[in-house]
């Protein structure tokens, strides 16, 4: 191929440290004298922080599995390298316990830090941005009300050129948009409530969006399905496909307003249960949200105007008839032939999973290669025995076979999976 990955860092290496030179800018940053907060006392200002903060989930990014909260140091594989999440705990020396509320305002608005460094966008800066300045003051005294933890995160392990931080600045010049959420006046109170908890704080767009090479969300194709690289395993990193959340018949047309409320307040509806990178999105915010406002945000989702997959590729008949004895012996005892499922059994994935329906079969082949994992805490049982893992009972086809059957079954119609996709997922 001409047009190698290396060409094409190198092609992108040489633009971005020339357009840097010519366009090189100051970072953004706010008066000290501003002043944020709207006058309320500061339990009350304690306690609207604790909630915002749940609604953006800094925790399930800045809290590993064993570390203290908020200390930091979760790690993010991203084409360019490897990124460690900071200690935004109050620790003076390692966290953000010397920083002025308006530092703290600069890297949620502008993603700069206090010293003028460009912070990379694996933090979701061009979310939080949009928060308001009182919604960020707020978020600021809780973060300092909470236990301070001495911990430096681990050194970003980040690929020349993209481990100098200068260089951001032309990646925001291109790709980012400072500035708070505007109300749309056309739109219901709910509406606008709905899209500021999405947009601004739930930054459920970082996900769902797809990304062009140098990591910036599309905004042609907002929320009509996105990739990137998390756990399938302990320690093994794989790529996940957050579906299509937009109006499509195989998108968030799927399910009712019901469907969704009840799946981002409780992890299930009467469709399926959450698994994978969902369940830390419910598990850590979305489910602690007022039931209010949680009807917001799927108001505002389902609103969201639909951009359609691609037209699917129909299977052959040999695979769709191996497909079915492969699913009819290891699948449908508990999903039923008729893929409907049970509702102690099996989930349906008739016309009901985005995550079948999806043009980007990669988290469907996690669920069948590694077993869908549980919400963890986990809720109460619903299932009568968990989905075991396929990896080393079935080979790629197969599993390529019996996920091709389901997909093109029972009105379905997301095409063909191949071996070829089912070996990038082992
Ligand atoms: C998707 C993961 C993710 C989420 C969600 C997230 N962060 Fe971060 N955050 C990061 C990463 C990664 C960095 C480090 C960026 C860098 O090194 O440039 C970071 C950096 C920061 C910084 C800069 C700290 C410093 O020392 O420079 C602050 C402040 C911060 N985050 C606050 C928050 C708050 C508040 C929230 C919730 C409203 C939040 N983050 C949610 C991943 C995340
Ligand atoms: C950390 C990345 C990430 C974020 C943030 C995220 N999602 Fe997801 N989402 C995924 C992935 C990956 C899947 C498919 C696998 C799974 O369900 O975990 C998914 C699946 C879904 C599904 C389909 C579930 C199914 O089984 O068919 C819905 C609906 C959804 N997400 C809604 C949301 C909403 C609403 C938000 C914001 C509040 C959000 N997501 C934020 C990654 C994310
Ligand atoms: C022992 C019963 C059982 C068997 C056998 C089984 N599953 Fe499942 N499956 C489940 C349960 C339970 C879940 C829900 C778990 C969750 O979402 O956390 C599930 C979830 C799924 C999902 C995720 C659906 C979604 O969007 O949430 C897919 C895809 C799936 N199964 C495919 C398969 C395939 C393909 C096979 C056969 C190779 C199979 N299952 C065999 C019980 C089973």
């Amino acid at each position: 191929m001409i047009f190698s990955i290396r060409n094409i860092a190198l092609a992108f290496l040489v633009l971005f440290i020339s357009a840097t030179v010519v366009l090189w800018r100051a970072p953004a940053m706010e008066s000290e004298t501003k002043v944020l907060s709207d006058g309320i006392s500061s339990s009350e200002l304690v306690a609207r922080g604790e909630y915002l903060v749940t609604a953006g989930n800094c925790a399930s990014c800045h809290t590993t599995q064993d570390g203290e909260f908020m200390s930091g140091g979760l790690p993010f594989e991203t084409m360019f390298g490897t990124i460690y999440s900071t200690n935004i705990t109050p620790d003076p020396l390692t966290g953000i316990g010397s920083w002025t509320e308006i530092d703290f305002l600069n890297s949620l608005r502008h993603g700069v830090r206090p010293n003028g460094d460009h912070l990379y966008p694996a933090f979701p800066y061009n979310a939080y941005t949009k928060a308001s300045d009182g919604d960020i003051s707020a978020m600021f005294a809780y973060l300092k009300s909470i236990k301070p933890v001495n911990k430096s995160p681990k050194k970003n392990d980040l690929a020349f050129p993209f481990n100098l931080r200068p260089l951001m600045a032309f990646w925001k010049l291109l790709y980012f948009q400072p500035g708070v959420f505007e109300v749309s006046e056309g739109k219901s109170d709910q509406w606008n409530r709905g899209a500021y908890l999405v947009e601004a704080l739930a930054h459920c767009s970082a996900c769902h969006t797809p990304r062009n090479l140098l990591g910036a969300e599309r905004a042609t194709a907002h929320m009509a399905g996105g990739e990137f690289l998390d756990l399938v395993s302990r320690e093994r990193y794989r790529t996940w496909s957050a579906p299509n959340l937009t109006a499509t018949n195989r998108g968030l047309s799927l399910w009712s307003e019901q469907d969704l409320a009840d799946y981002l307040k409780t992890a299930r509806n009467d469709i399926l249960e959450s698994f994978g990178p969902m369940n830390e999105v419910i598990i850590n915010s979305t489910r602690y949200l007022e039931v209010q406002d949680v009807k917001a945000m799927v108001t505002y989702l389902k609103s969201l105007t639909a951009v359609p997959e691609r037209e699917a590729v129909a299977p052959a008949p040999e695979v769709m008839g191996r497909g079915r004895t492969i699913y009819n012996l290891h699948c449908g005892t508990c999903h039923l032939p008729t893929g409907e499922g049970d509702s102690e059994m099996a989930p349906r994935l008739d016309r009901g999973s985005l995550v079948v329906q999806d043009e980007n079969p990669a988290s469907m082949i996690n669920a069948i290669l590694y077993g869908p994992h549980l919400p963890s805490p986990p809720l109460l049982p619903k299932w009568r025995e968990p989905m075991q893992e396929f990896q080393y009972l079935l080979d790629d086809e197969e599993v390529a076979s019996a996920a091709t059957f389901i997909r093109h079954s029972w009105g379905n119609a997301s095409g063909v999976v191949t071996a070829e996709q089912v070996a990038r997922q082992r």
